[in-house]
């Protein structure tokens, strides 16, 4: 049998796409790279914007005509977006026969065989903790770097996203078991890898991120290491001492800053000020000299005004971001800030992404 899989939105997605690979692979299945000689074909899916969900929508309308020359092909939705909408799917797309959501990926190969038979799906409301079995995987895409989860699922609540939704409240991964899956990776020749988390600094397995990074830079032939996503509330002067005294610690960090306005980060519920954001920035800068900081931002939230957007605008031109991921907002099902009016319209939200975009291409040149 063989499998085509493929990945949409974040590096969680990407690494999670590795447990399924991997767990398909030990299970007999073929990994391939050709849709068209497919028996299976999965869509690791994102909910993160409705943009991303509409993508993966129109790419399984695609696949009719395939399901039509094979009725035996089955097509799988599986991750935040078959957490996010699972009957929904199999109505909307009658093509789809199995949907699996990111905490049950242990059952994908069980589903497979159920999806012969009849639609088959897997989404726990919400499941404790993944099988730690998911994560002795032998499957990689990049040979060099590897991408490494340490926490799952995220307990802040900002209030326009769907991640706590989709993949639960947060759960640490065993230290142990993080530190092992990293030695197994650097024996298979892993020399660059990067921890994740949706807020990697609230990482407690008793022991504390910064016990956890300091353990990780221990680790023989590992060369370099870096971690993925921080928050601005919990981020601390220890962090960055750490990061200027650890030596395989890329100075790296990518501190979402959302919005420049501190009504509409009230409004996020991110639980930070403009102002504690700047002097988390300036305190990394001392500390860290040569590091690197990038940031995500997202124009358009409800209520946004000209000014607040004008606020964001200072904020990049202040702090000069070594990159920026710049987002319109899309409101989310089950989130706080769907039930706000979504009253910027999209073009105005598309001209703010631009200004914004285009302010950033400058200072990087
Ligand atoms: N609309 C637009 N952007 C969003 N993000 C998360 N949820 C939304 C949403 N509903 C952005 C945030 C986050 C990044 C991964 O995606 O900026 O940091
Ligand atoms: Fe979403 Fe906020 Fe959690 Fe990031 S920190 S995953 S934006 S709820």
């Amino acid at each position: 049998m063989k499998i085509f899989l493929k990945t949409y939105g974040c590096q969680m997605n990407v690494r999670d796409s590795e447990l399924v690979c991997g767990l398909l692979q030990k299970n007999g299945y073929q990994i391939i790279q050709n849709l068209q000689k497919a028996d299976v074909v999965l869509f690791n899916t994102c909910s993160v914007r409705q943009h991303a969900e509409d993508r993966v929508f129109s790419e399984i309308g695609k696949l009719k005509i395939l399901k039509e020359k094979n009725p035996n092909l089955i097509i799988g939705v599986i991750g935040c977006m078959a957490q996010n909408h699972r009957d929904k799917i199999f109505k909307r797309a009658s093509v789809v026969d199995l949907v699996c959501g990111p905490n049950d990926i242990d059952s994908i190969p069980l589903l497979i065989k159920k999806a012969r038979s009849g639609h088959a799906d897997n989404i726990s409301a919400n499941k404790a903790k993944r099988e730690e079995s998911v994560y002795n995987t032998r499957y990689n895409f990049d040979k060099n770097h590897s991408f490494v989860v340490i926490s799952e699922g995220c307990n802040n609540f900002c209030s326009y996203c769907v991640v706590p939704f989709v993949r639960g409240r947060e759960r640490s991964r065993d230290f142990n078991d993080v530190l092992s899956e990293i030695k197994s990776l650097v024996k298979k020749g892993i020399k660059d890898i990067t921890l994740l988390g949706q807020n990697v600094n609230s990482y407690n397995a008793g022991v504390s991120f910064i016990e956890l990074l300091k353990k990780v830079n221990e680790i023989k032939g590992l060369i370099s290491f870096t971690f993925f996503t921080s928050h601005p509330k919990d981020v601390t002067r220890d962090l960055f001492i750490a990061m200027h005294d650890l030596k395989k610690l890329k100075k790296l960090l990518h501190l979402p800053i959302q919005s420049g306005s501190d009504r509409i980060l009230k409004l996020m519920n991110r639980g930070y000020s403009v102002k504690h954001y700047k002097e988390i920035v300036g305190l990394y800068r001392k500390i860290v000299p040569n590091g690197n900081i990038s940031t995500d931002v997202i124009v358009g939230f409800p209520t946004e005004t000209k000014r607040d957007f004008q606020k964001s605008l200072n904020l990049f031109k202040e702090i000069k971001f070594d990159a920026a991921y710049i987002f319109k907002y899309s409101p989310r099902p089950h989130t706080k800030a769907a039930q706000l009016v979504d009253d910027v319209p999209r073009i105005e939200k598309e001209r703010r992404h631009k200004i914004i975009l285009d302010l950033q291409r400058e200072m990087g040149k």
